[in-house]
């Protein structure tokens, strides 16, 4: 059996930024890694490819009666930027203190790891297990996952055949408190870009006769949000649904302590959608958001100049049952409504994911027609979770995102167990990102328990 923790920094060393060409290099070493990884513990490799990174289908066979798990994992990364926040190189991954440091190392290749090395373990002590397993490891998920869609399309009949996906890509609030994540935003993205001049103008020349476009974005801009901290667009939460008691009690046993969190974001005060306190609003509520907003003089100093050019990004985050190109029509018809007539603009398209809800067995409105096999392994999660970490799992919604995971359901007809093994300490996306070791073997632990479990062994 390899070492888990040597493995993961061997991952860890290719610098897989999907999103970024000058990359090339990185994806393709953390794809032959890891397709070369899957295929010495004795796994059927297929790399499809795409039109940009391709996706590993790594399978053991079997018997058409044995359950089938697909364990989901992504092999690429956020970019490391900006470099100099780093305490030791992003991409040379370094252990201290029980926690193993490098860009990926939570997102996702430690978690990934984790159930590559749990399977590698269980099918080591069971050689004969009755389970078919297929790893299915994608190469773009944090770049939205253009190619994803047509891959389920073509891999449908194939997939089909799989009873769940099984996999960690969420968090947990602490060591000790496993969450599986029952629930997971969408998304929908875009930029819209205000030009009004030829070019940059003098303000005292031409100032008094034109809408400077910085002008007209903020005023676009700030007609988004109401008086109640609602996105204003209309039929925005036409299909929100009501959320459920059980989940609601739920969030109420993680007891987040809101004082604490809002000091731990440096705020004065929280800003949520009425009716909601700031838990709830990350996990039942949508949002939109601007990322990014530009144009107009950035340097030193002052200069007196009308911009030819403004631009947002625009990003909002839906929640179960709502519809990402809904939505999106709503919003570019808000654009086009309210966007004064005398600039010019456009709106370009980014991508956007599907939001995602499963209820587990046993609740108040667990779907009638749920698979034995998918209840079997959130019970098989359950025991193992309280056996491994000493506590019983929170079923709790998450506020980010992994659209293919809706994409997935809704094409497939699968639905995942996703269990979370992140901490908040974790550093996603950010400097300095690392991976709790402890965290690792027990999740280690679990994974291999419930696959066991659901073998019948
Ligand atoms: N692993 C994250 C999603 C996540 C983050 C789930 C935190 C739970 C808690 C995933 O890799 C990610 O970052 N997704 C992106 C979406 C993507 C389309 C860029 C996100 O949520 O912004
Ligand atoms: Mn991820």
């Amino acid at each position: 059996m390899f070492d888990p923790v040597e493995k993961l920094k061997e991952f860890v060393r290719h610098p897989s930024v999907s999103t970024d060409p000058a990359f090339a290099e990185g994806m393709k070493g953390a794809k032959e890694f890891i397709a070369g990884l899957l295929g010495e513990i004795g796994f059927d490799v297929e790399v499809v490819p795409t039109a940009l990174h391709p996706i590993i289908l790594a399978s053991r066979g079997g018997d058409e009666s044995w359950p089938h798990v697909i364990i989901y994992g992504h092999y690429d990364v956020q970019p490391a930027d900006p470099l100099d926040l780093w305490n030791t190189p992003a991409f040379e991954p370094e252990v201290r203190d029980g926690r193993i440091y490098g860009r990926g190392t939570a997102d996702n290749k430690g978690p990934l790891m984790t159930h590559v090395a749990a399977v590698a373990r269980l099918l080591e002590a069971e050689p004969d297990l009755p389970l078919r397993i297929t790893f299915m490891l994608e190469g773009e998920e944090e770049m939205g996952s253009p190619s994803f869609g047509k891959f389920l399309e073509d891999y449908r009949d194939r997939l089909k055949t799989a009873d769940l996906v099984f996999m960690s890509d969420t968090g947990i609030p602490s060591k000790d408190q496993v969450v599986i994540t029952c629930g997971l935003r969408g998304l929908v993205l875009c930029e819209v870009e205000v030009t009004a001049a030829n070019s940059d103008l003098h303000s005292g020349l031409h100032g008094g006769v034109l809408r400077n476009p910085i002008q007209a974005l903020s005023e676009l801009c700030a007609s988004f949000h109401d008086d109640r901290g609602r996105v204003n667009i209309p039929g925005f939460y036409d299909d929100v649904l009501d959320v459920e008691d059980w989940e609601k009690d739920e969030l109420k046993k993680l007891g987040g302590n809101a004082e604490a969190y809002r000091k731990f974001l440096g705020i004065p005060e929280f800003y949520t959608p009425q009716g909601f306190d700031a838990f709830e609003a990350i996990r039942f509520m949508p949002t939109l958001e601007f990322n990014g907003i530009g144009g107009g003089y950035q340097g030193a100093g002052s200069k007196t100049v009308i911009p030819s050019r403004a631009f947002v990004k625009i990003s909002c985050r839906l929640v179960a049952n709502q519809d990402p190109v809904k939505i999106r029509e709503q919003l570019y018809a808000a654009i086009n409504e309210r966007m004064p007539k005398d600039v010019n603009y456009r709106i370009i398209d980014d991508h956007e994911g599907t939001p995602y809800v499963v209820v587990p067995p046993d609740r108040p409105n667990t779907p009638t027609e749920q698979s034995p096999v998918l209840a079997a392994a959130f019970r098989a999660t359950d025991e193992a979770v309280n056996r491994v970490f000493g506590n019983p799992p929170l079923y709790l919604r998450e506020g980010g995102s992994v659209p293919i995971i809706g994409d997935i359901k809704k094409v497939v007809g699968l639905d995942s167990v996703l269990l979370g093994l992140f901490l908040p300490e974790d550093n996603l996306h950010a400097p300095n990102e690392s991976f709790d070791l402890e965290v690792m073997e027990r999740g280690m632990q679990v994974s291999e328990q419930v696959l066991r479990k659901l073998a019948g062994r």
